[in-house]
């Protein structure tokens, strides 16, 4: 796919790497229930691509419910407060939960969900990024399978955008804004 005038694309991690990773996520989410059904919850928009893959590489019954959420304002970096944009469809009580991102970055929004999610007292939850900027962390948050720890750099495709675009993209990229602006962060 061709960047966007002013904008330069370079891969960061192969849509080979992201598929051998996805497999060997599912394996072991396979392993970890074995033999009892998971309830795959994705953020929206951008887990929706690591959801499709992760869940055919899970060997278990499995179904699927969505959420999204937003941060207040423009920068989540310097409110800190999260809201939820669309909730889930069906109830949680009681199921094994996988809530699934595309990305841990400060960590705000996970911790939010989470409690959240926590509250509605699954059997089990666990969180699968498919990302993690460890180092932007400004709120403590491990998520339990991890695809690939990256350093920190705005990153686009496999479901994440830059202002909505390259969602579609194949491999995780970098973008580039040319001419000294950086990417907004949302
Ligand atoms: P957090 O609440 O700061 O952890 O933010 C997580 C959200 O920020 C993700 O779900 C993404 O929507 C967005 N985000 C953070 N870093 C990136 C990036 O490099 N590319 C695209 N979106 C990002
Ligand atoms: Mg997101």
């Amino acid at each position: 796919m061709k960047a966007h005038a002013g904008e330069r694309l370079t891969v960061l991690i192969s849509r080979a790497r992201i598929a051998r990773r996805v497999r060997e996520i599912g394996r072991e989410i396979t392993r970890e229930f074995h033999g009892e059904p998971v309830l795959l919850v994705g953020v929206l928009k951008g887990a929706c691509i690591f959801l499709a893959d992760l869940s055919r590489e899970i060997a278990l019954d499995a179904s699927f419910d969505f959420l999204a959420a937003g941060s207040y304002g423009h920068s989540a970096e310097t409110s800190g407060q999260v809201r939820l944009l669309k909730d889930l469809d069906t109830s949680i009580e009681g199921r094994n939960v996988i809530l699934v991102e595309d990305i841990l970055d400060t960590g705000v929004t996970l911790n939010y969900l989470e409690r959240l999610l926590r509250a509605r007292q699954p059997k089990a939850l666990r969180v699968a990024a498919l990302l993690d900027k460890t180092e932007r962390r400004t709120q403590a948050f491990e998520a339990d399978y991890v695809g690939f720890r990256i350093p920190n750099r705005f990153v686009v495709g496999y479901g994440l955008d830059y202002a909505e675009r390259y969602r579609n993209l194949r491999d995780v990229c970098v973008v580039e804004v040319e001419s000294g602006r950086r990417p907004r962060k949302k």
